[in-house]
């Protein structure tokens, strides 16, 4: 396989996608979907809506009604970015290789744009029921996004990592370290995973497996962003290095230094790729992306 190509193929496929659901800039509030398109268009590496069609294709799917899901998996990280880089939170300027959000549309639209952006995902989630499709995947699907999203999800995670800084009211120990990275991070990769296996219509004990896969490889996954965090360019990640430095926050490098975490990576991934090795299905493209994640530079 040419994993490149592969991938490049996927980005593609995702962007289509993705361009298809967003909101036209039209009547009194196009400017905050200016601000949303102009956000989800700046690129990224469209990782979450393609781990979705991997899982679903896994199991044996082939219908459109995974698309809405994609592009909504799509709309609430990027909803966490936005929200993450506001002077409130990071206070960072450069996301995706453009200036962020706030920066170009001001503070206030910064917020709001977020907020469309988490409540357009569900507007635009829902459109699954369109499709004839077994509505009971549907609901499933939809109630996981929810869950994975929320405060015992991706907002638990990040309203404990703001407290995560050396002035804050917290001294972070690692079990509080391991509940921000499996919240604010891995809750936004299993749930692309289970959602495309609950679509397929494949049983729980699959499902629970891909959450797993999705626990492990997310941790894996924020563990090498702070990594690149102090040993990456701007140019190359397309947001500030020394971010955490600046936040003085607590991280793996922090705790373990560059080469122990680095170490954690390659063992969370490795159990990852054993969970994913015990499943059936066409998997070969999955395997790939999870390794190459463990060493990216972006
Ligand atoms: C950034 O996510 C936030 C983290 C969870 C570390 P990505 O690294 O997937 O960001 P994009 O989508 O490629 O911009
Ligand atoms: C944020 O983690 C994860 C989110 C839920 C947005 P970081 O703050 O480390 O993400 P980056 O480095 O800004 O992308
Ligand atoms: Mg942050
Ligand atoms: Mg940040
Ligand atoms: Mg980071």
């Amino acid at each position: 396989m040419n994993f490149d190509e592969e991938l490049k193929r996927r980005v593609e496929k995702t962007e289509e996608v993705i361009r298809r659901f967003l909101p036209a800039e039209e009547g009194f509030s196009g400017h905050i979907k200016e601000a949303m398109n102009y956000s989800m268009n700046a690129g990224g590496k469209r990782l979450r809506p393609i781990l979705m069609m991997e899982s679903y294709r896994m199991f044996g799917g082939s219908h459109a009604v995974v698309e809405p899901f994609m592009a909504a998996i799509e709309m609430i990280h990027t909803h966490s970015l936005v929200h993450d880089d506001l002077p409130a939170i990071d206070g960072d300027e450069y996301r995706r290789g453009k200036r962020t959000t706030h920066a170009v549309y001001g503070e206030a639209m910064g917020v709001l744009c977020g907020d469309g952006l988490l409540n357009y995902a569900y507007e635009t989630a829902l459109k699954g029921f369109e499709y004839p499709d077994n509505r009971e995947h549907i609901m499933l699907a939809l109630s996981v996004l929810a869950r994975k999203t929320g405060v015992d999800g991706m907002l638990g995670g990040q309203s404990v990592d703001v407290e995560n800084e050396k002035d804050g009211r917290i001294k972070i120990e690692k079990d509080m370290l391991d509940y921000i990275y499996l919240h604010k991070t891995a809750a936004l990769l299993e749930a692309p995973l289970m959602i495309g296996a609950i679509l397929a219509g494949t049983d729980r004990g699959a499902i629970t497996c891909m959450e797993q896969i999705g626990r492990k490889m997310g941790l894996a996954f924020q563990i090498r962003d702070d990594i690149l965090d102090v040993t990456s360019t701007t140019e190359v990640l397309g947001k500030p290095v020394f971010s955490d430095e600046k936040n003085q926050k607590t991280t793996y490098v922090t705790l373990l230094g560059v080469e122990g975490a680095r170490e954690e990576v390659h063992r969370l991934t490795e159990n990852a790729l054993r969970l994913l090795d015990a499943l059936e299905g066409e998997k070969a493209f999955l395997t790939e992306l999870i390794s190459h994640l463990a060493y990216r530079d972006k």
